[in-house]
């Protein structure tokens, strides 16, 4: 992961599948950025799970940002299967470059491969950064959580984005 950053115009911005050993950066990118971060544990059910994929960017060579999603397989005759965005971040000193746009970009295609047509998200009501992102790509709100999250207690927004309509 990055400790120090150096982004020039040169600078190549890779989005991948992740793969088993790219969990100890994303694990130590989740510590950076967020004050309730998923624990190790966490991250090994989201591995085991068989319903689950990640993703990550790389610059240069070096994981500066992740997605990780559940995925509801739906069918090519009945494409209604969801997306859920389960956590999703970027290293501080990379943001407002269209990074996290990109990953999402990634979870959309990997989403329409396997026949969802919807993502669905979570997120803490005053988590400006995430829901000018969300809204920004045109997830819409659905509903709220009372006191969903913990550290600080914090309603959830519930939020959608169909994939089909753009
Ligand atoms: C939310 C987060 C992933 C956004 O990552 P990012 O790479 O900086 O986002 P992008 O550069 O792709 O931003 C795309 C758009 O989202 C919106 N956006 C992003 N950050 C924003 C902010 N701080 N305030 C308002 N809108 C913002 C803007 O519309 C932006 O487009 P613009 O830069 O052209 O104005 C990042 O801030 C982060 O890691 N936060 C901590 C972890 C977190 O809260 N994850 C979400 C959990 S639900």
């Amino acid at each position: 992961m990055m400790s120090s950053l150096t982004v020039t115009a040169m600078s190549e911005l890779v989005i991948r599948k992740a793969c088993d050993v790219d969990f100890g950066d994303i694990y130590a990118l989740e510590q950076k950025c967020f004050a309730d971060p998923w624990s190790a544990n966490m991250f090994d059910s989201f591995k085991r799970s068989n319903v689950t994929e990640a993703a990550v960017a790389e610059l240069d060579g070096t994981i500066c940002g992740f997605a990780c999603i559940y995925v509801f397989d739906g069918t090519p005759e009945c494409p209604c299967g969801d997306t859920e965005l389960a956590d999703i971040a970027v290293e501080p000193g990379c943001r407002r470059m269209g990074i996290a746009k990109k990953l999402l970009e990634h979870v959309y295609v990997r989403s329409k491969e396997r026949f969802c047509s919807n993502v669905f998200l979570e997120v803490r009501e005053s988590n400006t950064a995430a829901r000018g992102l969300y809204e920004s790509e045109g997830f819409c709100v659905t509903g709220r959580r009372k006191n969903y999250y913990a550290s600080p207690r914090e309603d959830a927004v519930l939020m959608k984005k169909e994939l089909t309509a753009k």
